[in-house]
């Protein structure tokens, strides 16, 4: 049949059949809220390029943990700001290092009311910035990686649901789920940062957390944007390594890559809309030259379309509000 007969328009015709027909829905419980964590301040701090988004202290970042199970966020991902760092990233997997104290007090004051999740990178505890150690201005991978599984049992110990990797160093995965196991966490699940670009869209996020390198780049480390093949070779080898979920990002540029993963694997998804994709919205919309809330919902509703199950979002609040 075609036209004359056929018509697409009828299943338009007005928003309850739109809404009866829609394909695609973006629920609460999609969403995860990252949280910026800082040692020894006394007050919010603003970070410049994320408007609305903070570093926050201790006890603000339990405040805003609550304040996502108002909402309805199911989790939240925490990132970690040390006083001190230096070359071995020590307050990474320190006992009481910013995010061990934080994750023990957010789950003093929820428990199992909100899934926390933790990055296990080094970059932010590290002085150069880079996610590994450095020997000879290169980037080690394996010395590494008994670092990254003592960061991960150290948040687990802590009370940490999620351990999420997003170093790019190869076997990581395997380290960490071997240490967790060995000390008893095999409850604890790995969300790896599987596919991971070396991007230029994180920029705002290391303002916020001081952890841009201090030579060279991450492009030994993070993959090339120019490739797709290599990103489904990193998501089977993560999943074989024990990987519960994996993640694409940055989602927007790299949309086809999450849809050729979610296809391919079928396995649970999560995509992360970062701090440049955020910031561009953000920056258009103060000019007035979009409409944020509409652009945000076409954004995330592409993201869940093109197949992530889990969206990582700094719109996260924003959303859950209007969803309810
Ligand atoms: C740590 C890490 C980064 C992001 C998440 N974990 C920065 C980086 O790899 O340089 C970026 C998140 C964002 O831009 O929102 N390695």
């Amino acid at each position: 049949m075609s036209f004359p007969l056929k018509r697409m328009r009828r299943l338009r015709k007005n928003k309850k059949i739109r809404d009866m027909v829609s394909e695609t829905v973006l629920t609460v419980n999609d969403l995860i809220f990252p949280i910026f964590v800082k040692e020894n301040i006394e007050r919010p701090e603003p970070i410049q390029s994320m408007p609305g988004n903070y570093r926050l202290p201790i006890e603000h970042a339990v405040k805003e943990a609550i304040e996502l199970t108002e909402l309805g966020i199911p989790a939240t991902i925490l990132f970690g700001i040390p006083q001190e760092k230096d070359e071995i990233a020590s307050q990474a997997y320190a006992k009481n290092g910013i995010i061990q104290q934080t994750v023990r007090e957010i789950k003093r004051e929820l428990g199992d009311r909100l899934v926390v999740i933790t990055d296990i990178c080094l970059c932010e505890y590290m002085s150069h910035g880079h996610c590994g150690i450095v020997e000879g201005g290169k980037i080690l991978n394996d010395p590494t990686l008994k670092l990254l599984a003592k960061t991960a049992v150290s948040h687990a110990e802590a009370g940490a649901d999620i351990a999420a990797p997003s170093d790019m160093m190869d076997g990581r995965v395997l380290a960490i789920r071997k240490e967790l196991d060995k000390e008893g966490f095999e409850d604890v699940t790995i969300m790896s940062y599987a596919a991971k670009y070396a991007s230029s869209f994180y920029g705002p996020f290391r303002e916020a957390a001081g952890s841009a390198p201090s030579f060279g780049d991450r492009a030994s480390y993070q993959m090339d944007p120019r490739n797709v093949e290599e990103a489904l070779h990193e998501v089977e080898l993560d999943i074989r390594e024990g990987a519960d979920i994996v993640m694409v990002k940055p989602a927007l540029a790299y949309l086809d890559i999450l849809y050729r993963i979610k296809t391919k694997f079928k396995v649970v998804t999560a995509a992360y809309n970062v701090s440049g994709e955020f910031a561009m919205i953000k920056a258009a919309a103060e000019k007035r030259w979009i409409d944020e809330k509409r652009v945000v919902m076409e954004t995330l509703t592409s993201i869940k379309r093109a197949g992530a199950d889990i969206i990582l979002t700094y719109f996260a609040k924003d959303i859950a509000k209007r969803l309810k």
